[in-house]
């Protein structure tokens, strides 16, 4: 049963006397409620079950399950989410007090003046609204929190992830020119009576494949550290998907992979920083490229919405277990071989994209597709948030 909001208050009056009933549906519905009518506790339960009710008014003596056994069910099932106010008889206080450790809002005596009924409702509505708007909020805290614990944890790893990546460059530098310089040693003619010549070569080349692989890490761990121009400028990103495919076009000619795109050409233009742009869509569209089969399908779409651009890169590939889905930011998470994937690529683009004070999400289905989504704000140029951009 879903939780009314709009201002209409839903009702549900169980009681076995139809006349009374009716009366009081009457005169609660011209009070501008909406109310629906069960003659025993199980319709009552029957209707909850379809129906969305606020407040149930319940009769205690019913034939069958009496008010408090439905009370009780009620509670159990509803919680706080639907209210009951209970119709004892003039004799029956007992009843009442009964009726209120069992979770009841309030009881009332019959005969029942239909002002103080219409009362109690109104303040059983509010407690309702009060419960959601407390709801609402825990949620939102909780969210938050889990928003900031993950942003936190990334924002550390990457500022040492990035020291790390800086002090490594130079040793790196060292193990390559000397590979190269042994090299050529051993491939030199002096060398063809050296028995293990084609083990060493062997064992060369595979310190240069790690060379390239850890070149590899430290350059997107860099790349948006170190720009390569300070720029901030229009920024129309229409033409840098296009570019950026431009750089995948043989990868998507290989696997013939169809790209469609969803845009008005005329509104993808922002003011924002293309090379940092152009990074997070390369990382985007080469892990799309990676996951899509052969003739599958890239759909790209772009709007703006508000004062910023959202943006949509859906792949028709392998998609994502959902074990993964909170991992795959995390830096080095990768279900690539040792030569494919660094794991760093969504890495980088969510700390790019938050340094631009947007928001990256993805959603997939295992197997169909994954979808991610982007938004990038525009930073006008007469507004200030051109000087909101973190790290500038
Ligand atoms: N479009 C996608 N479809 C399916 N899986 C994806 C997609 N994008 C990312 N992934 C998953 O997320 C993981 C992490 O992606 P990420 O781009 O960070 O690293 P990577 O592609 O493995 O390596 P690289 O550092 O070379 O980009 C990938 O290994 C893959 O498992
Ligand atoms: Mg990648």
């Amino acid at each position: 049963m879903d939780t009314n909001v709009d201002n209409r208050i839903n009702i549900l009056l169980v009681d076995d006397e139809e006349g009374f009933r009716q009366t009081m549906a009457k005169r609660l519905s011209r009070r501008d409620m909406v109310v629906s009518q069960a003659s025993d506790g199980r319709t009552c339960m029957e209707i909850l079950k379809k129906t969305v009710v606020d407040v149930v008014i319940l009769d205690v003596k019913m034939p069958g399950i009496n008010g408090i056994e439905t009370l009780k069910t009620i509670k159990q099932k509803y919680k706080n989410k639907v209210q009951v106010i209970l119709l004892t008889g003039n004799a029956a206080v007992n009843d009442g007090i009964e009726g209120i450790k069992a979770g009841a809002f309030d009881y009332l005596t019959k005969p029942v003046e239909i002002d103080h009924l219409e009362n109690k409702i109104r303040q059983a509505h509010e407690t309702i609204l009060f419960e959601i708007q407390k709801q609402k909020e825990r949620e939102y805290r909780l969210n938050l929190e889990k928003k900031m614990i993950n942003t936190e944890r990334l924002a550390s790893l990457g500022t040492m992830s990035t020291g790390i990546a800086h002090e490594i460059n130079n040793p790196l530098a060292i193990i390559n020119e000397s590979a190269g310089f042994m090299k050529q040693v051993i491939q030199s003619p002096e060398m063809d009576s050296f028995l293990q010549k084609n083990d060493l070569l062997k064992g060369i080349e595979k310190i240069e494949k790690s060379v390239k692989r850890a070149r590899k890490i430290t350059f997107q761990l860099l790349g948006h550290v170190k720009r390569q121009e300070e720029s901030i400028g229009d920024c129309n990103v229409r033409a840098l998907i296009e570019e950026t495919l431009n750089l995948l076009k043989k990868e998507l000619e290989d696997k013939q992979i169809n790209i469609r795109w969803d845009m008005d050409p005329e509104k993808t233009t922002i003011w924002s920083d293309p090379y940092k742009i152009r990074q997070v869509l390369m990382n985007l569209l080469t892990n799309a490229v990676h996951a899509t089969d052969k003739n599958g399908f890239i759909t790209i779409s772009a709007s703006i919405v508000k004062d910023d651009l959202i943006l949509h890169i859906k792949d028709t590939g392998v998609g994502i277990p959902k074990e993964d889905l909170s991992r795959i930011f995390d830096p080095f998470f990768t279900t690539k071989s040792f030569d494919k994937g660094t794991g760093l690529g969504l890495f980088v683009a969510h700390k790019i994209v938050d340094t631009l004070n947007g928001d990256i999400n993805v959603e997939s289905e295992l197997g169909k597709w994954t979808c991610f989504t982007v938004r990038l704000p525009n930073y006008t140029k007469n507004g200030n948030r051109t000087d909101d951009i973190k790290g500038r």
